[in-house]
């Protein structure tokens, strides 16, 4: 039997609801994705039944969020094939993660004759903590530019051989183009160059199992809101042997051993590394998000996902005067970004909302993707599991019709 979505639908009530008089058709899944019950309910359950702070407090309330705290810990190592508990490090989100990978271990590693290599399509939150240490360092950044399809160029690899690269900043998809690379052959690269590879996996994790050790790469962020999870939560992941090299980037509690006034000495990551309360219901709802994933075939997941992008591709692709980014690339990540001739992303937007459907317009925090093909913005349309073929005929028929409307005005 195929993947049954009319079942997978009822674990997210939000999409019985009606939007300007229709039934949502949520094509936004990219931005965040729907909750489900489950993790819903283990939120609200914990609020509702403990609320106690974690790690500290010597009661069964405390002790009890503080093993299911952990035990989220325990999942997501497993879910991302960590090398331990210790290299997960608990986060508020992607842009967090990368925000600690920058301040708290490249910092560090980096001088000013050195090189930094980051894709031109990645998302704002893997290029401007670069540029704001750069500002004090004073190293190179240099972009790996993609061309017309959406693919990196590799040409910038023997340019750059032998200079001093330190770190190659990727996304595994780009959420602006959909477009997804080839993270093991840069990551054999800048091991080569003698540098580190950061991956940006926040368009991955929800669409099939990420493999941090199978992939080889140093550090990997992604947040929970695009899985089925919780806003606020997200993950650093790191190889062990650069966990000792990390400086803390937030001081206060939970991340010291001792503290007085003649000097502090530290705990080590990931406590080092997570300064302060935790958002301990919304990381106990990260582990639920992963149990909820687990319950179903990964690979089902994906490939109606994928089949859903393709069939929605087809259908914008057909309209006259459209332009698509990216490519046809099944192991993509599964969202069309598209640009049409003579209509504003916003205006068309605001028509599809009046449908019930809501798709994301604007750079989608990608602007030098924008740049590069010329557009000030395009819509998005981005999928989950949850989404239907119907979904997908009805979206490009309501897409005509509010193209012709602005072409008409
Ligand atoms: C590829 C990519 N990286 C990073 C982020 C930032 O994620 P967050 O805002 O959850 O930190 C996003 C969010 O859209 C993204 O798509």
């Amino acid at each position: 039997m195929g993947f049954d979505v009319t079942g997978f639908r009822k674990n997210f009530p939000a999409l019985n609801r009606k939007v300007c008089g229709n039934p949502l058709v949520y094509f936004d899944s990219a931005a965040s994705s729907l909750t489900p019950i489950a993790v819903a309910d283990k939120i609200r359950d914990f609020y509702l039944n403990n609320s106690a702070n974690v790690h500290r407090g010597i009661h069964e309330l405390s002790e009890e969020g503080t093993t299911a705290f952990e035990q989220s810990r325990a999942e997501i190592r497993t879910f991302v094939n960590a090398p331990s508990e210790q290299s997960v490090v608990l986060s508020y989100g992607c842009t967090d993660s990368i925000n600690t990978i920058v301040n708290g271990f490249a910092a560090s590693k980096l001088k000013s004759a050195d090189t930094v290599l980051i894709a031109e399509s990645e998302h704002h939150a893997n290029i401007v903590p670069w540029q704001m240490l750069q500002k004090k360092i004073g190293f190179e950044i240099v972009k790996i530019p993609i061309d017309e399809h959406g693919r990196l160029r590799h040409e910038i690899m023997s340019e750059y051989a032998g200079k001093s690269i330190r770190f190659v900043c990727l996304a595994s998809h780009s959420n602006a183009t959909g477009v997804a690379h080839n993270v093991q052959e840069w990551t054999q690269w800048v091991h080569k160059q003698g540098g580190y590879l950061v991956l940006d996996a926040a368009q991955a994790v929800s669409h099939g199992a990420v493999d941090f050790k199978g992939l080889g790469v140093d550090f990997l962020s992604f947040s929970f809101h695009k899985m089925y999870g919780p806003f606020g939560v997200g993950a650093l992941i790191s190889k062990e042997e650069h966990l000792s090299d990390f400086v803390p980037v937030r001081g206060g509690g939970e991340m010291i051993d001792s503290v007085r006034f003649s000097g502090t000495t530290f705990a080590k990551p990931p406590q080092l590394l997570e300064a302060g309360t935790p958002n301990v219901a919304g990381v106990i709802g990260a582990g639920e998000s992963i149990r909820f994933i687990r319950g179903f075939d990964s690979k089902e997941l994906a490939s109606h996902e994928s089949s859903l992008a393709k069939m929605c591709r087809e259908g914008v692709q057909s309209i006259e005067g459209v332009e698509l980014l990216g490519n046809e690339d099944p192991q993509n990540a599964p969202l069309v970004s598209f640009a049409v001739k003579k209509c504003h992303p916003h205006d068309l937007s605001t028509l599809l909302n009046g449908y019930g459907i809501a798709v994301r317009a604007g750079h989608h925090c990608a602007q030098p993707v924008m740049d590069r093909y010329g557009f000030s913005g395009t819509i998005r349309a981005s999928f989950l599991a949850y989404n239907t073929h119907d979904e997908v005929s009805y979206f490009v028929e309501k897409l005509k019709t509010s193209i012709k409307m602005l072409r008409d005005a």
